[in-house]
């Protein structure tokens, strides 16, 4: 059978990304024992990954303790593959900079990264407001990355933040998603290149679409958000039954395939 479509030969290597949000370290053993089976799970693939993305709420409470437990927890994950790391809304700025990323930077400042994997420029974003469950962009960080996005033209991105920018049906999140997302729509409309958006924060895995573009929420580490018609009258919106999960991300000739994964605990 003849077919028109390339071989696999004929098409440049993908970049991948494994994706995980929300770990909410608390400094308790079923938080670092659901993080510690997802990041055994990384490290034991025969494969290999162009990066890690963990999309905030690394820490559940923003504290030193909490932040030296993550160190310590994706310490093997960074000394296999590239670790970008973004700060949420249960995050704190001033540790996270120092203990996470060995930053020397005001700590109050969003924290703001980009880094460059495999032939993709990532681009995070820090859309937490301290003190606050929901997100916003500042205007410094709208234009930088309104400025790292034209310095790279050519280059295809990935845009991640914590905060959804869309509702994603979950009454619970919508009510704390990111707040003035046209802004963000309109840098991203000044950038074709950019492929998609990458957010955490509601515990779900979710595909939807944000400024013409794809946008994938990965699911939390921590635990699991329920739908309305999942959810008992008057009980959590969330679950801590179900079992971590996480998202691979495939970047291939400007389309993004995303793959779900949940990993069992123990
Ligand atoms: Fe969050």
């Amino acid at each position: 059978m003849s077919s028109d479509r390339p071989t696999a030969a004929d098409r440049p290597e993908p970049t991948v990304l494994a994706q995980l949000s929300d770990l909410h370290l608390d400094g308790g053993p079923r938080a670092s024992e659901r993080a510690r089976a997802v990041v055994s799970y990384l490290l034991g693939l025969p494969g290999t990954l162009d990066g890690v993305l963990v999309t905030g709420d690394i820490a559940d409470h923003g504290t030193d303790d909490e932040y030296r437990q993550a160190a310590k927890l994706l310490a093997p994950l960074a000394d296999r593959y590239p670790l970008l790391l973004c700060p949420g809304n249960h995050d704190a700025r001033e540790p996270f900079r120092r203990i996470l990323l060995g930053g020397h930077e005001p700590g109050g400042a969003a924290v703001n990264q980009v880094r460059d994997l495999a032939g993709t420029r990532v681009v995070l974003c820090d859309s937490s407001i301290p003190g606050r469950a929901e997100g916003r962009l500042e205007a410094q960080t709208l234009e930088w990355l309104d400025a790292t996005l034209a310095a790279a033209p050519h280059l295809p991105a990935l845009v991640a933040l914590h905060h959804p920018p869309v509702d994603l049906g979950l009454p619970y999140i919508d009510r704390i998603a990111l707040r003035e997302a046209d802004r963000l729509a309109a840098v991203l409309g000044r950038h074709p290149q950019v492929t998609a958006v990458l957010c955490g924060h509601a515990h779900t895995a979710a595909a939807t679409t944000f400024a013409g573009l794809p946008l994938v929420c990965a699911p939390g580490v921590a635990s699991t958000a329920l739908m309305p018609w999942e959810q008992e009258p008057g009980r959590s919106w969330k679950t801590e039954d179900a079992d971590p999960a996480l998202t691979f991300h495939l970047l291939r000739e400007g389309r993004l395939t995303s793959h779900q994964r949940t990993v069992p605990v123990g």
